[in-house]
């Protein structure tokens, strides 16, 4: 499935001020909540619309309305950054959480919370800021196939190719929407040049 990168300027101005390290936690959420607007966008342009008819003030309109729900899954903890402009743009928006926390010295991620409402039928976007190594956005998307969401997206500030790669092989039929694609990751499985830890940042930890 595509991979689709985001291009609006704003995206560059707001991703090069995440990425500085004097950049401190009250702006960083600022920020992170631009970007997001910005990628929720784009992961819900495609979404079925289905006619309503309205009265405006002066004659009957065959208006448009979207017609399947929305649920949102952050990735906890650093997914809950991304999730606000969900509930600003989509009021009915249904919200479930997947908890994961990569190990420090494997990089590997464990499970340590999952609530999930009912997904059949809606479109599911699961969000998560930084995709590196692939295995937390891999286990969340496996978690979320497993409670019956079937229409999925996901959707990152911070992409590294190999991530991207583990998504596509793990999950071939997911889009995923980057706000950008870095280099590499580090010997600890950190993006580079990336923006660092963003839970960290995010929350001043
Ligand atoms: C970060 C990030 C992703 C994960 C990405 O979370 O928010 O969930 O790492 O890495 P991966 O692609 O190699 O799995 P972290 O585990 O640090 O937990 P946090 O959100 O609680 O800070
Ligand atoms: N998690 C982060 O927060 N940053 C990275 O670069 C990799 C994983």
């Amino acid at each position: 499935m595509p991979l689709h990168v985001l291009s609006h300027p704003l995206g560059a101005h707001v991703l090069t001020h995440l990425r500085d390290k004097t950049t401190k936690p009250a702006l960083f959420r600022t920020l992170s909540y631009q970007i997001a607007l910005l990628l929720a966008l784009e992961a819900t342009r495609d979404l079925a619309t289905e006619e309503k008819l309205i009265e405006t003030p002066l004659e009957p309109f065959p208006g448009r309305v979207l017609a399947k729900p929305l649920s949102v899954v952050p990735i906890l903890r650093a997914g809950l950054g991304m999730l606000q402009p969900f509930h600003d743009i989509f009021p009915d928006v249904s919200v479930g959480y997947v908890g994961l926390e990569r190990d420090h010295t494997t990089a590997v991620a464990r499970s340590y919370y999952c609530k999930l409402p009912p997904l059949a039928g809606t479109r599911v976007v699961v969000v998560d800021p930084m995709l590196a190594t692939g295995g937390s956005a891999a286990q969340a998307v496996g978690v979320v196939k497993a409670a019956g969401g079937a229409e999925i997206v996901f959707v990152c500030i911070v992409a590294s190719p190999e991530g991207v790669a583990v998504m596509q092989r793990a999950h071939p039929e997911v889009p995923i929407f980057a706000g950008a694609v870095d280099r590499t990751l580090d010997s600890h499985k950190y993006i580079l040049p990336g923006l660092g830890d963003f839970g960290d940042r995010l929350y001043g930890t």
